[in-house]
């Protein structure tokens, strides 16, 4: 419980778990790509930066808020690491947003948008993956993936199942089942969870209910898709 100031006004808090909170509380547009409410923080895309009276900046969903603190959240210098951060994730990503299945409801796209990001100035260095189709519920494609890391908290911490985590390192890393397995030989119960969180194309869901009934019917033992409640999504 306390008060900070925030782009110059007094905004209190009570029970907010972290900046993020406190500054949406108070009516402020800041973008985020890896935050879920309902998800373990990660402070992996860092669009949530602000910066402190001295210049400090840091990622407003992972750090408590402070009596007394005083941020900024939308200095000339945090919109450039912003529109730096989305051309960075656009350089490594599948650009074919025109034929995207999640194009109009990606946020990556949206914040490009957004942020005025037309033009990529970088290279796209990493190798493409082969799209995973062999679910009967989700198609996998690791070239829209942005490291974001939300469906594997999902799937690991929420819904408890562990078919996904992130593999290799630097530029060859990915999220992906054990051993680059195809999803259809993991423990993946279908319940579509990880498409919910996930903010680009990376995860999307079949539609073609034939398809699916097809592909359940081929297996030795029918799965059922086990739906969890949807998750509130922030
Ligand atoms: Fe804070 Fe991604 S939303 S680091």
């Amino acid at each position: 419980m306390g008060s900070m100031m925030i782009d110059g006004r007094r905004v209190e808090f009570t029970d907010e778990p972290n900046v993020l909170a406190v500054i949406r509380k108070a009516g402020i547009d800041i973008p985020t790509l890896c935050y879920h409410s309902e998800l373990s923080i990660y402070g992996a895309c860092r669009l949530c930066t602000v910066e402190n009276e001295w210049g400090k900046t840091f990622a407003s969903c992972s750090e408590k808020p402070k009596d007394g603190m005083v941020i900024y959240t939308n200095t000339p210098r945090l919109i450039k690491y912003r529109k730096q951060i989305i051309e960075l994730l656009l350089a490594s990503h599948c650009r074919d947003c025109t034929t995207c299945i999640k194009s109009g409801e990606c946020h990556l796209q949206d914040l490009a948008h957004r942020l005025g990001v037309h033009d990529v100035r970088f290279e796209n260095t990493k190798e493409p993956h082969p799209i995973d189709d062999s679910s009967p519920a989700i198609v996998r494609d690791p070239n829209k993936c942005i490291l974001c890391g939300d469906c594997v908290r999902m799937c690991d911490n929420v819904q408890g199942v562990n078919a996904i985590d992130f593999a290799y390192r630097g530029t060859e890393a990915i999220v992906s089942p054990a051993f680059n397995k195809p999803i259809a030989q993991t423990d993946c119960v279908n319940c579509g969870q990880c498409r919910v969180v996930c903010p680009t194309g990376a995860i999307s869901i079949k539609t073609n209910i034939d398809v699916v009934w097809d592909a359940l019917a081929d297996k030795d033992t029918i799965v059922i898709a086990q739906i969890a409640p949807a998750v509130r999504v922030a």
